[in-house]
């Protein structure tokens, strides 16, 4: 059987990264989460003291950026010059940065580089135990990583589901408070990264699966049927 490739976009809060993180488990294939390579990217620049404004610096630090990315679902690691920063990147210091490093366009170069390497490294070699392919989520995954993905899927959720979502997730609460502290945040982010990506309508070929009315097992199950139609694969 020939690897198989699913490309997963959509907004913070969207639940892309559990979703895909899950079917790619059930699936049985390898994962790539593609915000946490900018998510270390700014870890990186920041724990080497470069300036997120300088441009040219950033850029030239995210070349030299000595990461170790796992891709099994079951346990994915994000280790940078030997220090495993897979909970360091998930802080609000590193979500409050992360976009000055993802709209530089250089550093986008770099990174889409090494994600497509690792696409490819996936859908040719068996390195990793669970077979052949890879579930890849971000921005720009089904328009320009892999517009040539086998399956491609924009994630999408009404604001009000994803700024409950994203609550609940920093703050263990979606009451009004902890929806108000994660507001500015979100919809910043997604306005900053939405200037270099464009995830919020699906290009042609893309399957748009709203799952603002639906739980994480729904909307796995969503994603597992969209790829058996596309496929014909169960
Ligand atoms: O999905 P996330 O919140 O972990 O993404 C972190 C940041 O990286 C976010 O600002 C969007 C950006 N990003 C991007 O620009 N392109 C991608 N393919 C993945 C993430």
């Amino acid at each position: 059987m020939s690897a198989l490739v699913v490309a997963v976009d959509g907004p913070s809060g969207s639940g892309k990264s559990s979703v895909s993180r899950e079917a790619a488990r059930r699936l049985g294939l390898a994962y790539l989460d593609t915000g946490a390579m900018y998510r270390a990217a700014t870890w990186w620049c920041l724990h080497t003291g470069v300036p997120l404004d300088d441009q040219a610096a950033v850029a030239r630090c995210v070349r030299e950026l000595p990461l170790d990315q796992g891709v099994d679902p079951d346990a994915p690691h994000v280790v940078v010059a030997g220090t495993d920063i897979a909970d360091a990147i998930r802080e609000t210091a590193i979500s409050a940065a992360v976009s000055a490093v993802a709209t530089n366009l250089a550093v986008r170069d770099e990174l889409r580089r090494r994600q497509r390497a690792a696409i490819a490294t996936q859908s040719v070699a068996t390195s990793f135990s669970h077979g052949r392919g890879i579930v890849a989520e971000g921005r720009d995954i089904t328009t320009v990583v892999a517009p040539d993905a086998d399956v491609r899927i924009l994630l999408t959720a009404s604001q009000e589901a994803r700024l409950a979502r994203r609550a609940r997730d920093v703050h263990g609460s979606d009451d009004e408070a902890a929806v108000a502290a994660t507001h500015d945040q979100v919809l910043r982010r997604d306005a900053d990264d939405s200037t270099v990506a464009q995830f919020h309508v699906a290009a042609d070929g893309v399957v748009t699966l709203d799952s603002s009315d639906l739980d994480f097992e729904e909307t796995v199950e969503a994603v597992l049927a969209i790829v058996a139609q596309v496929t014909g694969r169960d």
